[in-house]
Formats: structure tokens, C-alpha cells, sequence
């Protein structure tokens, strides 16, 4: 084990009791034990066992010195931390090991990630490296297999995704074009040692953003996803609040002539909180997406207890109705406890007996033919509320933590909408302390946020400004 990963793990040991002391730390999401925590990395299903690894600063809450962290688990639901894989500690890679992803060859779990390294000016060089492992916790690094970034691009080159189809590897990789417009490359290999550059992938996103962080494509049931990190899109109405946006595009990607022809953006999540997502394919033949749910220039308080951000929840992703859908992955379920159940047609205010709490699964169905508007107050406590509303005429989702409970980020506002129609709206809630992820109608919607309530803010309430029929499903977690 080299000396710096030994000081990483000293640092673990030395914070992790007075971190753990913080009311916000997180019961059933990924955290980092110190620290800065910030893409996930790698996600893999190699030898009977998820690996999830992660971008990861054991020292501060900044974004100086990323190592890769790793959890494993054998259910993607309770997770173990083990020792981390990579440290910043090579020529190719002294000022970062950023991000990247992992896939089985051999019988051996390679991970391909960037190299990270500036010089003394801050000039950038950025190197594509492997690192292989025979038992998926001791990783050998074997160096960089792509050396800076091909003509006509600046050196924001990184965050490979590989793939395999039939006998050929592919990656996509970030980049920023020498005009400073963002765009993702495609290269390929027989052997995922030896890379050829096989172009610029081609979409109709000819001028969006100044750099396109984590790209990933895949297929599900043959249809093509692309999912990308945009930097520099600016807001519109409802869409791009936040400093950095993530989404997606349907369409195929033929890598002989790296055409993609695809349809309409789309933003993955409608929070606060949510970036540089990953995929990987299951034992099951599940595709799963988990992102970091935080973003880069965004702090929040519980830096000063000496850790910042945390991961999403495990998503299944599917295709329907030409949109890609997002559910919790089933084995959510397993930690469900205390079930309580209501079923109501209310008007006005109303709470209801078991119904409140800190860490919790809801599913909440509403439908009314005369409201204008109906919701739920969450975490209610002295002068707080997280309010996750349906408005019935302008047809939006709204979520507001404007009284949340600790003032944080307010200069990208408190407030975020989404357009949907429908007569029933259902609000899948996963709450964890300082942590909301609600998944509308199915999967259809979802949105990400951070909120820094008192830990005796924990009531819940119901509102309606007509007549509401209501059905309510809530389980501790
Ligand atoms: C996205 C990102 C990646 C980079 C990594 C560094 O959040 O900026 O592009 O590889 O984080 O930690």
C-alpha cells in the first residue's frame, strides 16, 4: 500500500468520530467517511459483487487531491468502504486521478480513468490510464494508454466510459473543442490497451456549452442513450437552473461513421443536486444509473464538520414511451420497516398519525378534480418546511427549499418546476436526513436535493386547496 493511500486511511481514522457526530450524515445514501465526495466512478458487477468507486478529496472539502474511493456491496443497497484503489501519486496522474469506469476482462477488473496533471503555470496535460485488478480491491496501475488529446481539442479531455460490443472496446470521452465548445469523442480497441481515435461524435448539439463532462452511451432493448454533463448551458424558463445541467438524448450511435442521430435534450433530474451520472449493466441485464447528488462550486454547511456531498440512490433505467424513465431499483425495498398506510378524501390541511419523520420511503397519491393546487409539507418543524407541490393550472411540479432550514446556495435560488400533465400525481419520497429524492409518476420525473433541516423537524403535512383524494404508503428506513 503506498504511503499517501496510508495517509488517506490515517485521515478516516483520525475525523471519522467527529464527522460522524453530524445530525446530516446519511443513512441509507453513499457518503465519503472524510472529506470531499463527487462522481461516482467505475460502476462495475465483477465477481459476484457491485463495485461502486468514487472521486474522493480523504483530506479536505475541495477538489484539489481526487483519489478513487471504493464501496462495494453484494445487493447495491448496503454498501461496505474499502480501502481506496488510486491516489494521485504518478507523473501521468499527480494532480488527480479523475473520473472514469471499469469493466471485466480476463477475469480481471480494469479500470480506465484520467490522469490528471498540471505544471507549475497551471497548464493542464491530461492522460487516459489503465489500472487492473485480479480480485477487484488491489488495483495495479499500468499507466496512460492515450496521451493528451487529439487535434482540433483543448486539454479538457477526460472521464473515459468503456464498453464492449461483440469483440470491441469503445470509449467515449469528454472534451472541449479548440473553439471552446463542449463535444465527446469516440475511440476504439481491440484489446483496451491499444486505442484508435475514430472521430468527434456527430450530433445536432453543434454549439451547447463550453465542455461536455462524463459522458456514458449504452443500449436498452436496442435503443441508444446518450447521457452527458454540459458546462455553460444558460437558463431558460424552467430548464438550466442549476450552475452545470446533466441529461440525456435517445438515439443510436453508429461508430463506423460516429454519426448519432438523436432527439430533444433532456435533463436527468429537475433538483438542485444532481451531475456527472454513470451506468453499468447488471447480472440481471438491468441498466443502473447512480450519480453524484451534489455539483461542482456548490458548498454546503456540513463542510464544516469535514464532509461535503453524497451519491443518489441506485436508478433503474427503461425506456418508455419514447422517455427515459427512472425507478428506485427494487432491493430498495429490503429496508423498508414500521409500514403505515392512509387513505383520505381531504380539503384544506391535514397530518395524519405515523405519518412524519426523518428517514423515510412515502408513496403519495393524489387526485383532484377542483384544486388548484395540492402538496406535501416535509420536515415541518419551528419555521420549517420543505414544500413539494402539484399546480394543477400551470401543470408543474414545484420544489421548494427556500425554508428548508439552514440558508445554503441561495444565489442558484430556492425554487425549481417541471411541466407535467396529469390528473394524478404520484410522489415517490425517499428522505434521508439531509437528503430528498422523489421520483414523479413513475419515474417520469424526478428531483435531487440537499436541505439542511433541524433534526426535530419532522413533521408532515398535507395540503389542498380543494377536494383531494389521497393514498398515502410510508415505511421508516
Ligand atoms: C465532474 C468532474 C470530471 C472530472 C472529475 C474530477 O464532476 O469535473 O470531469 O473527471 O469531476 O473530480
Amino acid at each position: 500500500m503506498s504511503e499517501l493511500i496510508k495517509k488517506a486511511l490515517g485521515e478516516i481514522k483520525s475525523k471519522k468520530n467527529s464527522v460522524e457526530k453530524d445530525y446530516h450524515r446519511l443513512d441509507y445514501h453513499l457518503m465519503a467517511p472524510t472529506g470531499l465526495i463527487n462522481d461516482p466512478n467505475g460502476f462495475s458487477y465483477y465477481r459476484g459483487k457491485y463495485h461502486l468507486f468514487y472521486q474522493w478529496n480523504p483530506f479536505e472539502c475541495n477538489h484539489k487531491t481526487k483519489f478513487w474511493g471504493h464501496f462495494q456491496s453484494e445487493d447495491l443497497v448496503s454498501w461496505e468502504n474499502k480501502s481506496p484503489v488510486l491516489a494521485p501519486e504518478d507523473w501521468y496522474d499527480k494532480n488527480g486521478c479523475y473520473s472514469g469506469s471499469a469493466i471485466e476482462k480476463d477475469g480481471q477488473l480494469i479500470l480506465f480513468y484520467t490522469g490528471n496533471v498540471k505544471d507549475q503555470y497551471g497548464n493542464r496535460e491530461t492522460y487516459q490510464c489503465l489500472a487492473v485488478s485480479d480480485n477487484g480491491e488491489e488495483f495495479q496501475k499500468l499507466g496512460p494508454v492515450i496521451t493528451n488529446q487529439p487535434n482540433g481539442y483543448t486539454r479538457h479531455f477526460r472521464d473515459p466510459k468503456v464498453w464492449k460490443d461483440r469483440e470491441i472496446y469503445y470509449s467515449v470521452i469528454g472534451a472541449q473543442r479548440d473553439n471552446l465548445t463542449g463535444a465527446a469523442v469516440l475511440y476504439s480497441s481491440n484489446d483496451i490497451k491499444n486505442w484508435s481515435f475514430l472521430g468527434e461524435i456527430k450530433t445536432d448539439l453543434e454549439n451547447f456549452g463550453y465542455m461536455w463532462e462524463c459522458p456514458d452511451y449504452f443500449e436498452i432493448n436496442g435503443e441508444g442513450v446518450f447521457i452527458f454533463s454540459p458546462q455553460g448551458i444558460d437558463a431558460e424558463n424552467d430548464k438550466y437552473n442549476n450552475i452545470y445541467q446533466s441529461g440525456y438524448v435517445l438515439g443510436k450511435l453508429d461508430p463506423k461513421t460516429v454519426n448519432l442521430r438523436h432527439g430533444e435534450f433532456s435533463e436527468l433530474d429537475r433538483g438542485f443536486d444532481f451531475y456527472a451520472p454513470q451506468t453499468m449493466i447488471d447480472k440481471n441485464g438491468r441498466r443502473i444509473m447512480m450519480a453524484w447528488a451534489g455539483l461542482p462550486e456548490v458548498d454546503y454547511p456540513t463542510e464544516n464538520m469535514g464532509w461535503l456531498h453524497c451519491l443518489t440512490m441506485p436508478r433503474e433505467l427503461l425506456i418508455i414511451d419514447g422517455k427515459l424513465v427512472q425507478k428506485p431499483v427494487e432491493e430498495m425495498k429490503k429496508i423498508r420497516k414500521d409500514f403505515v398506510e392512509v387513505q383520505d378524501l381531504f380539503s384544506g390541511k391535514k397530518s395524519y398519525p405515523d405519518i412524519e419523520g426523518d428517514s423515510f420511503e412515502m408513496i403519495c397519491r393524489l387526485k383532484s378534480i377542483d384544486a388548484g393546487e395540492v402538496g406535501i409539507n416535509l420536515r415541518v418543524g419551528n419555521n420549517e418546511k420543505t414544500v413539494l407541490k402539484y399546480d394543477y393550472s400551470e401543470k408543474k411540479v414545484i420544489l421548494d427549499r427556500g425554508s428548508s432550514g439552514e440558508i445554503f446556495a441561495e444565489e442558484y435560488g430556492t425554487v425549481r418546476k417541471c411541466f407535467l400533465d396529469s390528473l394524478e400525481i404520484v410522489f415517490h419520497i425517499f428522505m434521508d436526513k439531509s437528503l430528498i429524492e422523489v421520483f414523479i409518476n413513475d419515474g417520469e420525473e424526478v428531483f435531487t436535493a440537499r436541505i439542511f433541516p433541524d433534526e426535530k423537524s419532522s413533521g408532515i403535512e398535507f395540503f389542498s386547496d380543494g377536494k383531494t383524494e389521497i393514498s398515502i404508503k410510508k415505511w421508516n428506513i
